[in-house]
């Protein structure tokens, strides 16, 4: 088995460690040497592509939070209306949805009962349905219209971290896809956004680089509760990935919050020496954002937080509001999820060593549900 973990105590640290390879595979044979997309293994024709008038996302857990990540590259690059959903609740609602209708179902293991109900669903209504998987053969993609195969590799820890990057990868590639079919107006804007893509898997690798001070900032935490995580814009679903990694796996009360509904009830939750890691948006791009979030910094801090801050090097607002600070590249804000996840990987697993916890095998969960 030690073998088999490649030297690293966990499969959770090395798949962690694997991902710059698992975002790089995802793209590896998409792009062409023109820059542009090639996506011809989806097998939903251009003109398909160029009827869709809405795009419905369905998925659980990890891969729900990068279809939420999703939602927003989708409607900026393509502009066309994209709602994202939990599998299990879609199943049970009467959503609006015909042959016009692009579903994405988002599966690592292409077995999650909920996912393949709701995929079942929307196909009964007529909608198309593509989905995204990591498992070659899975249930999900056979009963699908189409498939895009994440390349992240056998994830084994029962927390998913490899795959979450790649789903992020393959929904973009998608996204700018149905961009590229459908002549979106923003023709220089995508050349731009591929070279960045490509560029990814090297600022994952350069983050994975700088995580030791994230391990001892966990370690020094071990004893606490509770940790809130705040964002916005693709921040948001960056913050409940961040907690949903610290439930399972330290077994703590974590919770994210879009950072602008602080003060609709949960800055209430503020208490003194609370830990709430905060996202920080790229003070470039929408600067109106990223001033925002200072400015909860601010708030909360002055009400005794702990504020533990993932903000971009070079952004110096930063600095005074942060009683820790961990660093991560400069993106294109779409991109930041990629870079941002990373860190909050780290650091729940390592909380989790740090309470005795099984890192690969969390109490009460399984890889993949097969249940509903
Ligand atoms: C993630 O860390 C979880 N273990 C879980 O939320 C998982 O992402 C979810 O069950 C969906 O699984 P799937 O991607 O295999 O469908």
């Amino acid at each position: 088995a030690a073998a088999e973990k490649g030297g690293y105590d966990y499969f959770m640290l090395k798949e962690i460690a694997e991902q710059p390879k698992a975002v790089a595979d995802t793209l590896l044979g998409r792009i062409d040497a023109a820059g542009s997309l090639t996506l011809d293994e989806v097998r939903i024709s251009a003109s398909e592509l160029r009827e869709v008038d809405k795009v419905v996302i369905i998925a659980c857990g990890t891969a729900f939070h990068a279809g939420l990540i999703a939602k927003y590259a989708i409607e900026h690059w393509t502009r066309i209306p994209c709602e994202v959903e939990l599998a299990s609740e879609f199943r049970y609602r009467d959503p609006i949805l015909d042959q016009q209708t692009l579903v994405i179902a988002i599966s690592q293991s292409g077995e999650t009962m909920d996912t393949l109900m709701a995929l079942r669903h929307a196909r009964e209504q007529g909608a198309r349905v593509l989905a995204i998987c990591n498992t070659n053969g899975s249930t999900i993609p056979r009963e699908s219209d189409a498939v895009l195969y994440t390349h992240a590799g056998p994830e084994v820890a029962v927390a998913s971290t490899k795959a979450f990057l790649t789903q992020l990868v393959a929904c973009y590639l998608v996204a700018l896809y149905l961009g590229q079919v459908r002549g979106t107006k923003w023709g220089d804007e995508i050349g731009a956004v591929i070279r960045d893509l490509s560029r990814i898997s090297n600022e994952v690798e350069r983050v994975l680089e700088t995580m030791e001070p994230v391990r001892e900032l966990a370690r020094s935490l071990a004893g606490k509760n509770t940790v809130l995580f705040l964002g916005r814009h693709v921040g948001y679903p960056v913050a409940l990935e961040g907690a949903l990694k610290l439930k399972e796996l330290a077994y703590m009360h974590a919770e994210g919050f879009a950072a602008g509904e602080l003060k609709h009830g949960p800055i209430a939750l503020i208490e003194d020496d609370l830990p709430v890691v905060v996202v920080v948006p790229s003070p470039r791009g929408r600067s109106v954002l990223h001033d925002k979030i200072v400015s909860n910094m601010q708030e909360i801090r002055a009400r005794g937080a702990r504020t533990i801050v993932i903000a971009e090097e070079g952004d110096e607002a930063v600095v005074p509001y942060a009683d820790h600070l961990i660093r991560i590249p400069a993106t294109p804000t779409l991109l930041q999820p990629m870079v941002a996840t990373v860190p909050l990987q780290v650091f729940a697993c390592e909380l989790a060593t740090a309470r005795g916890n099984e890192v690969d095998q969390p109490r009460n969960l399984a890889k993949s549900v097969t249940v509903e």
